[in-house]
């Protein structure tokens, strides 16, 4: 019994991952943005993605707001409903990683326990989380789509960072520091993941 289904048996192909990653030169693997809304997940993902594939490499980004217009649409931001989200785009992610693609994901993500069971999805070490660590009161300045001014006047409810717990990481793999006035580039933020997905060997 898999969760509800029963009478399933899995079925392996001939070609698998090990196939995929020669012909690709590259490890499939889940580079998890986390972050606060407006820290620049989405920028990261994009410049980290362009960065690759300028390199010769497949990338597919998997962003929280395109996921929730489709495949995620019929959730909400109530905790049960963060979890089902992350979990979803967990599994997808594992899926795109054994196709052999350097998957990149930008959600807020903001419970651990979520993140450490996408986690779990994957073996070791091909999830490589990404804390995109920027001060609640520079992404509430920044405010790219005006969603901190509402949640403050009280009209979006359950807002990360204003009434709803955003839980950092305490131990991931890379941490981008963003302060005021600090803020590096977003083709050197892509730069330092490039570095690490070099350094271990998902890049050939
Ligand atoms: S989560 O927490 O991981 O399920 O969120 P995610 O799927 O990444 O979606 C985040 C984007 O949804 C918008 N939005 C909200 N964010 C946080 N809290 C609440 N209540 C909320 N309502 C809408 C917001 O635009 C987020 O986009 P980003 O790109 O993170 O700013």
């Amino acid at each position: 019994t898999v969760g509800k289904s029963t009478n399933i048996l899995w079925h392996d192909c001939p070609i698998g991952q090990p196939e995929r990653q020669k012909l690709l030169n590259q490890k499939g693997c889940v580079v998890w943005i986390t972050g606060l809304s407006g820290s620049g997940k989405s920028t990261l993902a994009c410049a980290l993605s362009r960065e690759l594939h300028s390199r010769g490499h497949l990338t597919y980004v998997l962003d929280g707001d395109n996921v929730r217009h489709g495949l995620n649409k019929d959730l909400s931001f109530k905790a049960e409903d963060r979890a089902e989200n992350i979990r979803r785009v967990g599994e997808v992610a594992k899926l795109f990683a054994d196709a052999g693609l350097i998957c990149i994901t930008s959600l807020i993500s903001p419970y651990r326990s979520d993140r450490s069971a996408c986690r779990e999805l994957l073996p070791n070490p091909s999830f490589i989380e990404v804390f995109l660590n920027v001060p609640l009161a520079l992404c509430e300045a920044r405010d790219p789509k005006g969603l901190y001014k509402l949640a403050r006047a009280g009209k979006i409810k359950g807002f990360t960072g204003i009434d709803d717990p955003y839980e950092p990481p305490s131990d991931c793999e890379i941490v981008i520091q963003c302060k005021v006035g600090e803020c590096p580039s977003p083709k050197s933020m892509a730069d330092q993941v490039v570095s690490y997905l070099e350094a271990n060997g998902f890049l050939q």
